[in-house]
């Protein structure tokens, strides 16, 4: 995430489009491009990328929502993504994602009040036969816990 340029910095927004907009299939790279400066896709832009790419605001929006990795606000400090794809739903990552919802008081792609941590889905880390799989903060964890998830998002 960019330290240096404010989140809805309108010179980076349009330094990002320029930077795809030639391209073939240029969306993607941009909400790409987006995410990466920014943490999150800003409301700030998503008119200039409709406006450049020539799409619809609705448009836009139906391809945000329809990517899970896309936010729509900033994250926590800590993100904990736990697997829900099938190997790891067989070995009881559905039980450990609700556990962690539980503890935390949150539900899927939510951020807690005190900004520390946001919980995500994911479909498969490529860690299946070390499930239930989880990723904390850009790490991947095999076999985990609620309870050690918790702890590694604690203060
Ligand atoms: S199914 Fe969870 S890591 Fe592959």
């Amino acid at each position: 995430m960019s330290t240096t340029a404010a989140p809805h910095d309108p010179a980076e927004i349009s330094a990002i489009i320029q930077s795809h907009v030639h391209r073939e299939g240029p969306l993607l790279p941009i909400l790409h491009g987006m995410q990466a400066a920014f943490g999150y896709i800003p409301d700030a832009a998503r008119a200039p990328i409709a406006d450049a790419l020539n799409i619809t605001e609705a448009e836009l929006h139906g391809v945000i929502s329809f990517y899970h990795d896309f936010r729509r606000e900033p994250a926590g400090r800590h993100v904990l993504k736990i697997c829900r794809a099938e190997a790891c739903q067989a070995v009881g990552g559905n039980v450990v994602g609700e556990d962690v919802l539980g503890k935390l008081g949150l539900d899927w792609h939510e951020t807690s009040a005190d900004g520390r941590v946001t919980v995500e889905p994911v479909y498969c880390l490529g860690l299946c036969a070390c499930g239930p799989a989880a990723m904390v903060n850009d790490q991947v964890r095999g076999r985990v816990t609620a309870d050690a998830l918790v702890a590694e998002v604690s203060p």
